[in-house]
């Protein structure tokens, strides 16, 4: 029988420990899951700070003179899982991270009610060390709560711009790629014109630009969805950006010294200002062309103007890795 706080809090650093674990090896998943370069950065930094996390629940049971165990935390095994389902399923790359986003955001409030009980508890018991480390912890999970939602608030806004799958996309992906299909439900086009479609799409959009067909520029000229492009021409990039009013930034804390670290374009009320740090052009590009990136971006949406950007490798099979076409 557990008859003291004591007890009770150190099955709360048990699960807890337990749960950060799982999380370590799931946040690589998420974030190789994830299409948005923003999100796919936060959920890598955010395995950083949770390895963190995992050794300071170290150091908790140290200053309680016990060995680091932990006890299978359930909910967090169900999250997870809940998590892979998503990242399983057919979805527009957009709206993936939206889902994948959903699914993130409800593992950190997880933690945080952990976090909080194990603080509360460890505060009533005058360990205030150990309060003061799990308190930590509780702001950290805090804040990349807050800036998943951040990110999420902007790919919701990007997603009801974007035409509806089995619209505009449906008809690029009967006419432009001559995949033979038996199936012709809506499920079916949507699977295929709106992840796949578009992620072949952009894969070829930088070497058939004479053909203007899968061109992002040559689409939006209609009006209608534009297909990504991938660019590596400075002044291009700086155009599209400037355009957009988006300067040219590094994450923070990733560089150090002569390294500017990963770099990422800045769009105003976009990303936290926390996380990224204004640099020169020239630095970014030095950057860009030092590891051989290309600059994947999308010039307009549904006839409108479109902010979609990330930055791929330059020359790989797809772009930079996961999905493959499908069919
Ligand atoms: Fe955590």
């Amino acid at each position: 029988m557990k008859a003291t706080l004591q007890e009770l809090l150190v099955d709360e650093l048990r699960d807890l420990f337990d749960a950060e674990k799982q999380l370590v090896k799931a946040l690589p998943k998420m974030a190789k899951s994830a299409s948005d370069s923003e999100l796919e950065n936060a959920f890598r930094e955010h395995l950083e700070v949770t390895k963190g996390q995992v050794q300071r629940l170290e150091q908790v049971f140290e200053m309680m003179d016990m060995r680091a165990r932990s006890k299978p935390c359930r909910g967090m095994k169900g999250l997870v899982e809940e998590g892979q389902e998503i990242m399983g399923e057919d979805f527009e790359p957009g709206l993936l991270d939206s889902a994948i986003l959903g699914a993130a955001r409800k593992v950190e409030h997880y933690e945080m009610m952990g976090y909080e009980s194990a603080h509360e508890l460890a505060r009533q018991l005058r360990m205030s060390d150990a309060a003061q480390l799990l308190q930590q912890t509780l702001r950290e999970e805090m804040e990349t709560d807050k800036k998943l939602a951040q990110i999420s608030k902007r790919l919701t806004k990007e997603a009801s711009s974007r035409p509806q799958a089995g619209q505009e996309e449906e008809k690029s992906s009967r006419g432009g790629r001559g995949r033979s299909s038996g199936r012709s439900s809506q499920a079916q086009s949507r699977s295929q014109s709106g992840r796949s479609e578009s992620r072949s799409r952009s894969e070829t959009s930088s070497r058939s630009n004479s053909s203007g067909r899968s061109n992002g520029r040559g689409r939006s000229g209609g009006g209608s969805s534009g297909g990504a492009r991938k660019v590596t021409d400075h002044e291009e990039i700086r155009a599209w950006a400037e355009e957009r009013g988006a300067h040219p930034a590094c994450v923070r804390g990733t560089g150090g010294g002569e390294d500017t670290g990963m770099i990422r374009l800045d769009f105003p009320g976009y990303s936290g200002s926390d996380s990224l740090q204004e640099i020169s052009w020239d630095d970014w590009f030095e950057k860009f062309d030092e590891n051989n990136l290309a600059l994947l971006i999308q010039d307009r949406i549904r006839g409108q103007k479109s902010n979609f950007n990330k930055l791929v490798k330059r020359e790989t099979p797809a772009h930079g890795r996961t999905r493959t076409a499908r069919g």
